[in-house]
This record gives C-alpha cells, sequence and structure tokens, in this order.
C-alpha cells in the first residue's frame, strides 16, 4: 500500500468494534447458562480465530456479528488441534477456559504466535491443577488436558490483562478463592464482564479475587476499539490541517492513557463519556495541534501498551525529546515492536535511538518518505501507514493486509479522512 502527502485529515468516522471485549464476549458468553444477546462483535481475523475455535467445542451461535445470541457452548473434546493464528488473546485467554474443561486440546498459531512467552499463563494454569505441556516448555503448540481446578494467589512480575484474564477464566471454574495481583493495572474488561455476568468478585487496586461461579446471559453493545481510534486520532492531531471525530469509542481508563498522553503533551482532543455500562463509551474530537516532548515511564504502560509504537511518532512531531523506558513487553508483542518501529522510521529519514525497554526521539523532524514493512504486525502497519500522509514524498507499506487483524477496512477509513 503506499499512503501519499495529504493536505487535510478531517472527517467523522466508525471504528470497528473493541477486539479485547469481543474475544471475551465469545467466550464468556459461551460459558453462561441462557441465551446472551450481543450486538457490535469485531469480525477480524483474530477475533474469528477464537469464533471458530469456540464452534470447533461447541459453541452455540445464532446470527451475525452485528447481533449475535450466544448460548452455553457443549464443551465437547475437539478432533482437531485449535488454530489461534496470529491471536495471542485467544490463546492465552482460551488456554486459561480449557483448564477447567474436561478433555485433550492442542492450541497452535502462526510463526509470530509461536514466539510469543506462553510460560506466563502456562505456570499459574498448572499451578490450579491444570496439566499442560508445551514446546520447549513454554511456547506453542500447547496441549492442555482440563479438568477441576483448585482457587490459588497469583502474583504476575508484568502487568498482563491476558496472563489476568486466563487466570480468571479458569478461576471462576476452580474449587475456592483465586486471586491475582499486578505490578500495574492492567485493562480490566474481563471483570467488568464477570460482574455485569453475576461472577463472584471483588476487585481492590491491583488485585481481584474470584470464586467458583456460574455465569449469567448478559445484554450488551460492544464499543468502539479505542486502540483502533488512536490511529485517525494521532492523524489528525499531528496533521496542520487536522479534525477527526469519533462517535461510540470505549473510554475505559485502562485502555485511554495513550489520549491522556497526548493531551499532556499539548493536543486538542475532547473526550466526553455518554454511558458507562459494562463499559464507559462515549465521543473523541481531536484536532491539529503543536506538541512538546514527554517521558513515559512504567506506571503508565499497561494503559497505553498498544499505542506505544504511535508515541514514537507523536515524537517525530513534537518540540523536544520524547523518551519511553520501562517498556520491554514492547518486543514481546505481534512483532518485536521496538526493533521494527526503529527500523522502519529509520527508512523514512526519522532519527530514533533505540534502548532496551523503549525508544527516543528529538523533534521537530520532517518524515522525508520511503518503503517499510510491517512484519505482519497489524499495528506497525497502521502506524506507518499514517507516516504516508504526514511525509513529503509519501511511504510504501509492504505487507500491508496485516490491518485485517484489528481493523479490516483501516484503508478505506483513511482514504475518507485524508483529503
Ligand atoms: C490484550 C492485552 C494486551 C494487549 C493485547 C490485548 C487483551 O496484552 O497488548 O493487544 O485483550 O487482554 P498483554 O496483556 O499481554 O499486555
Amino acid at each position: 500500500m503506499r499512503l501519499l502527502p495529504s493536505k487535510k485529515v478531517v472527517g467523522e468516522i466508525a471504528v470497528p468494534p473493541d477486539k479485547s471485549i469481543s474475544h471475551r464476549a465469545l467466550m464468556m458468553c459461551s460459558m453462561s447458562s441462557g441465551v446472551s444477546v450481543v450486538h457490535n462483535l469485531l469480525e477480524s481475523e483474530d477475533t474469528l480465530r477464537t469464533f471458530r475455535i469456540i464452534g470447533e467445542l461447541g459453541g452455540n451461535f445464532r446470527g451475525g456479528f452485528d447481533r449475535m445470541e450466544i448460548s452455553l457452548a457443549s464443551w465437547k473434546e475437539s478432533l482437531r488441534p485449535l488454530d489461534c493464528g496470529n491471536s495471542g488473546t485467544t490463546a492465552r485467554l482460551m488456554a486459561g477456559v480449557l483448564s477447567g474443561k474436561e478433555g485433550f486440546h492442542v492450541l497452535f498459531g502462526d510463526d509470530s504466535l509461536s514466539g510469543r512467552p506462553m510460560e506466563r499463563v502456562v505456570r499459574p494454569l498448572k499451578e490450579m491443577g491444570a496439566s499442560i505441556s508445551a514446546r520447549q516448555d513454554s511456547l506453542l503448540p500447547m496441549c492442555i488436558t482440563g479438568g477441576k481446578l483448585s482457587g490459588s494467589e497469583h502474583s504476575l512480575s508484568v502487568a498482563s490483562a491476558q496472563v489476568k484474564s486466563a487466570i480468571l477464566l479458569a478461576g471462576i471454574q476452580a474449587e475456592g478463592t483465586t486471586a491475582v495481583t499486578e505490578p500495574h493495572c492492567s485493562r480490566d474488561h474481563t471483570e467488568r464482564l464477570l460482574r455485569s455476568m453475576g461472577a463472584k468478585i471483588s476487585v481492590s487496586n491491583k488485585r481481584v479475587e474470584v470464586e467458583k461461579s456460574e455465569l449469567l446471559p448478559i445484554r450488551f453493545s460492544i464499543p468502539g476499539d479505542v486502540s483502533s481510534a488512536a490511529f485517525p486520532i494521532a492523524l489528525a492531531v499531528l496533521h496542520e490541517n487536522g479534525k477527526v471525530t469519533i462517535r461510540e469509542v470505549g473510554l475505559n481508563q485502562g485502555r485511554t492513557g495513550f489520549l491522556r498522553l497526548l493531551i499532556k503533551m499539548g493536543a486538542d482532543i475532547e473526550m466526553e463519556v455518554e454511558e458507562s455500562l459494562p463499559e464507559p463509551v462515549g465521543t473523541i474530537v481531536a484536532r491539529s495541534s503543536r506538541l512538546i516532548g514527554v517521558e513515559v515511564g512504567s506506571d503508565l504502560i499497561p494503559s497505553m501498551i498498544d499505542e506505544l509504537p504511535l508515541i514514537a511518532l507523536a515524537g517525530v512531531f513534537a518540540e523536544g525529546t520524547t523518551t519511553v523506558r520501562g517498556a520491554g513487553e514492547l518486543r514481546k508483542k505481534e512483532s518485536d515492536r521496538i526493533s521494527v518501529t526503529v527500523q522502519n522510521f529509520r527508512r523514512i529519514g526519522v532519527e530514533i535511538l533505540e534502548h532496551e525497554d523503549g525508544f527516543s526521539v528529538e523533534g521537530p523532524q520532517r518524515i522525508t518518505g520511503g518503503k517499510v514493512d510491517s512484519y505482519g504486525d497489524h499495528r506497525i502497519a497502521m502506524l506507518f501507514s499514517l507516516a504516508g500522509p504526514l511525509s513529503r514524498e509519501g511511504v510504501e507499506v509492504t505487507n500491508s493486509n496485516a490491518v485485517n487483524v484489528s481493523f479490516p477496512g483501516f484503508f478505506k477509513t483513511l482514504e475518507e479522512v485524508c483529503q
């Protein structure tokens, strides 16, 4: 895909439904008795993996992704290995779900997912009584023999909503109490859904406790994905002639760290929450702004984990130094996001410094343009697609169809706002 310089960035756009919440809705409604009705599920490569896997396991779905009736799955043993594709959320959360189900299951994924750490879910789930073996102890493919679990106490060394959720989804199937403590708060979509579905759950600061629970059906509509919204918003802020409005987008505190950081850098962004159950939903308006550099430390990382590479782009346009540290987790995402962000920026004429756990950019700089690679990572494909309209000569992104993992229609949306 070749993205050309643009004169202005304006429009009112819709972003796709939230990916994190869609995975959880598919899994948790399939664990509840009765018929749940979920509106606006994300239909993308990642969420289709979860949908098909639960289908293999006896899932009970009626309707389409715009309105789906989901009933208790029959949870039968699958005769085939379960393909998680590129989706870490599918692999890790399904490991938690399957740990409490009788039967033998194999989870596997694509090359990227097969290199991502699974030890972080394998260890706690084994402690709860699941029998799990994995390639080289901690990589996919992973075999899970589930069954009776007992609750236990877990203290995570890295804040991770995927790990916390895997433990909680096993925890509601385990005898006794299961507790998870994180070093910093990660997104709480699982906790919110559990509470709305009648689970016995208590949350205090960075600690969550659940008891064995029957889940009740739920009716709700999934808001737009703020991590997808972050791309057009950043473009509007960084472009000299930009204004973008996005309605019905999720504004969960655990997800809006990037927007709050942009505001701290001087961005003209309004966020208004209009509705709040089970998730805060509202409108975002973003306009062209002059930014100043910032320093981001580890406590802020979880609330902007998927947007961190976008901070490098903001740093290119901001006055002074922008530094991200304490973000070593970025090297374990769909690609090594520190290394590929730095390499790609250098290819389009930007000077950027790589750290073991982050990066630094001195701004303002102009983006000349050139050719970059997504390395099959959806967020890297979208990040460098924004660099095109902001550049002097345009940017070509190879492997750009990676965007379909979370934001099918991304290029159409970009075409709509870039004039
Ligand atoms: C996610 C949690 C985050 C995030 C990922 C989705 C989730 O991963 O990067 O895109 O849905 O729980 P970690 O929990 O591993 O940080």
